[in-house]
């Protein structure tokens, strides 16, 4: 049997004098008599070892490290100085660092191997965002579950993700890995990816923990440069930045990731009304919280800790459990509580924290159950993953024009043309997150094409970048090679119709990649329209990690499809839709702006005391463009067409709590076809302003073509309230509106009263 019988042993003394080591396991079976017998037999440091996690050394596969870093790290995890480590994947290397501290530290206690698995592990689905534009609670569970099912086997057992933090800022590049703008979209599809990663039990071998994260505030990032000041107020907090993150609580998430940035002056790590107050208190989370990485060492930076000392006193006092990569619990925690400064108290509750994640990952029992290696091979990439993943990458492209039918392209047309680099591109589909895949191994939209039998002649047209695209480095745009344009203008002149696909690369969204211009990157823009000269039948093919200005293509050009980066499966999810195979059924769950200069921008805003439009200037608005997006928030067009009529309200509330609203919604063009039916609801007078419209419902709807059907929405105490800036969820009493239809620009209304 493993060696984390070191562990049985201390309980065995402890607890009986002589029985089989089975006998012991159902004895202790009671987790939590089983983490606090451990906890008992813990030394202080060991505690705080728990409380600490390192990034992966690379060489953990070969002989024990010798120098630096990685030398100090081998020596921590032999004295049970370390809790996790993140970024080491293989089963192999799983093992091998797992064997080490289990066969060597004097408890044995077995890490959690932590790891970014956004959107996947091996097969990608698409980036979340996109995945969120399908309103497809379903689908996202199921590519969350295939993402829980290859890293698992990979030896990972936690994922930092969902990623719940909520955006109205396009230009802060982590808005890909998020589900958009709005709280109530965000909070279902967080709780749908939790349900996903975690499954119906944590221990079992294809399960793995979730992380909520970043609390809070991160996506509130002044300017939308990523690692920046948040200013956020309590009405916002409590309405749109907390609700998604209290969502994953109520769907059993077992860990939390706090944040690089500040909320209101405090660095998030060093919140103790956030994290204790409001996470561990009100909420009652009993998982554990890990630090960003460096998070805590980057209050030196911000100027609420003079050293690193300072840095574990702040943080653990505020409720924060596990240090990422900051080498502060591991080298200062000691000290602090030996002089009264932290608690031991607060040392036992982190420590039995992180050990019953542990246990509830089964790795008590067995340190090695996710990385036995038996699954590697025949679960990565497996046909029933690729399924899963093209099956939401379809549901997650948005139709955003499509004018004359221009769409979908007839499939046996001989002289169609494809330009744009990104076509042929096999690496940048898959997004900015994709730690544990193979690059260049998406589907292009070339080989998606090939795929369907479509004929067509390829121009690249221009380079979008020069050099290197990578991870960790800036990317360096091409502004001046055009040299390939005669080619794609020559081409599409001679073309019957021209399919450009254009946008960003995958390495332009994602952390730390803030744009403050938000159109076509590089030349594109410049060939887009020197080849609609040519030949106006463009049809853009956009692929992008977050919403762009795209004034002159939504004037110009017949048809806009966003793709966004769609993973593996991208080029195959692209071509169905494309020749209509697939009928789109996308909604967005971030507005499109018309201009940098409206940013932020959302829906659900405050009316203010100044709404419009008025005949003279005193009115909220700007005097060089218009207040609405380009696209609002929930848009999304179709093959076919919608109608909706008949909204009816049934008021019972004060009899069974219930507000019940129906409407008719009919398929009135000539093929099949699904809706994302929205409610949208107006709290007209609040004791605090509320917005003019937020979305507390949808409904995915599959209609034949002519075929209508009554669609109803349930309102309950859920959906009808709102917090106090005390943070208390009332309900009170009044008017509201209710509008129902396909964006959050629906008009169809009724009002009620609600007594
Ligand atoms: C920093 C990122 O902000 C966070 O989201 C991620 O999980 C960690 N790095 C670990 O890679």
């Amino acid at each position: 049997m493993y060696k984390f019988s070191n562990i049985l042993f201390l309980i065995a003394f402890l607890q009986l004098s002589s029985c089989s080591q089975k006998a012991l396991t159902d004895k202790v079976n009671n987790k939590d008599s089983r983490v606090d017998k451990l906890l008992e037999s813990m030394t202080l440091n060991e505690k705080i070892g728990q409380m600490n996690q390192y990034n992966g050394f690379y060489d953990a596969t070969g002989p024990a490290p010798t120098g630096g870093d990685a030398k100090m790290k081998y020596e921590h995890l032999r004295n049970g100085m370390v809790g996790s480590v993140l970024n080491v994947t293989g089963a192999d290397a799983v093992r091998k660092l797992q064997e080490t501290v289990v066969n060597e530290s004097r408890l044995g206690i077995p890490l959690i191997f932590g790891l970014d698995v956004i959107h996947g592990h091996k097969t990608l689905a698409p980036i979340p965002l996109a995945e969120a534009a399908s309103w497809d609670l379903e689908a996202i569970e199921k590519a969350s579950r295939v993402a829980a099912i290859e890293a698992s086997a990979r030896g990972i057992n936690w994922t930092f993700a969902p990623m719940v933090d909520i955006s109205r800022d396009a230009r802060w590049g982590r808005v890909m890995e998020g589900a958009g703008e709005d709280a109530y979209l965000g909070s279902k599809v967080g709780a749908a990816r939790v349900k996903g990663f975690q499954g119906n039990n944590l221990s079992d071998i294809n399960t793995i923990a979730a992380c909520a994260k970043h609390f809070a505030g991160y996506g509130f990032a002044e300017s939308g440069k990523d690692y920046n000041t948040a200013e956020i107020s309590m009405t916002t907090l409590y309405n749109v930045v907390l609700p998604p993150f209290k969502a994953c609580v109520d769907a059993g998430i077992c860990t939390f990731m706090n944040s690089f940035n500040t909320v209101n002056g405090i660095p998030s790590t060093a919140d103790k009304f956030l994290q204790r107050d409001v996470l561990k208190g009100k909420w009652g989370f009993e998982g554990f919280i890990v630090s960003d990485w460096g998070s805590g060492a980057e209050m030196i930076e911000h100027g609420v800790a003079k050293d690193k000392k300072d840095v574990a006193i702040i943080a653990t006092n505020a409720g924060s459990d596990m240090d990422m990569e900051s080498y502060a619990n591991v080298n200062f925690l000691q000290a602090a509580v030996e002089e009264g400064s932290v608690p031991m108290k607060y040392i036992d509750d982190s420590a039995r924290r992180i050990l019953k994640v542990k246990e509830d990952l089964g790795l008590l029992d067995d340190p090695y159950k996710y990385c036995n290696g038996t699954r590697e091979k025949e679960l990565l990439y497996h046909p029933d993953h690729r399924a899963a993943v093209l099956d939401i990458a379809k549901k997650s492209i948005v139709l955003l024009k499509n004018e004359n039918n221009a769409l979908p392209i007839s499939k046996t047309q001989k002289r169609l043309a494809v330009i744009g680099t990104l076509a042929q591109d096999k690496n940048s589909p898959l997004g900015n997150w994709r730690m544990g895949s193979d690059d260049d191994t998406a589907v292009s939209v070339l080989e998606g094409l090939d795929n369907m039998g479509i004929e067509y002649t390829y121009a690249e047209g221009t380079k979008l970048s020069i050099g290197e695209n990578a991870f960790i480095r800036e990317m360096k745009i091409n502004e001046t090679d055009r040299s390939q344009f005669d080619e794609a203008i020559e081409l599409a002149k001679k073309s019957e119709q021209v399919l450009m696909v254009l946008g960003e690369y995958g390495y332009q969204s994602g952390e730390g990649r803030s744009r403050a211009k938000l159109g076509l990157p590089g030349l594109q823009q410049e060939l887009l329209e020197a080849v609609y000269e040519v030949n106006p039948n463009v049809v853009l093919v956009l692929m992008t990690g977050r919403p762009l200005v795209l004034n002159w293509a939504d004037e110009n050009v017949p048809a806009i499809l966003n793709t966004w980066h769609l993973g593996t499966e991208s080029g195959n999810a692209i071509a169905e839709v494309l020749v209509g195979n697939y009928n789109p059924s996308g909604k967005l769950p971030m507005c499109f702006p018309r201009s940098v200069g409206q940013l932020p921008i959302y829906y659900n805003h405050l009316n203010t005391g100044r709404p419009g439009p008025k005949d003279l200037v005193f009115w909220s608005h700007y005097t060089d463009e218009k207040n609405s997006p380009l696209y609002p928030f929930g848009y999304g067009l179709s093959y076919t067409s919608f109608d909706y009529k008949d909204i009816s309200v049934s008021n019972t509330y004060g009899t069974d709590d219930n507000v019940k609203v129906s409407v008719t919604l009919s398929n009135t063009g000539k093929l099949k076809g699904k809706e994302v039916a929205q409610l949208y609801l107006r709290d007209r007078v609040a004791s605090v302003s509320r917005p003019v419209r937020e979305l507390k419902g949808f409904k995915l709807v599959e209609l034949n073509a002519g075929e209508s059907r009554v669609v109803e929405f349930i309102l309950t105490k859920d959906e009808l309230g709102f917090y106090n800036n005390n943070g208390d969820y009332v309900i009170e009493k009044g008017d509201f509106d209710v509008y129902v239809g396909g964006s959050s620009n629906a008009n169809m209304r009724k009002s009620f009263d609600l007594k």
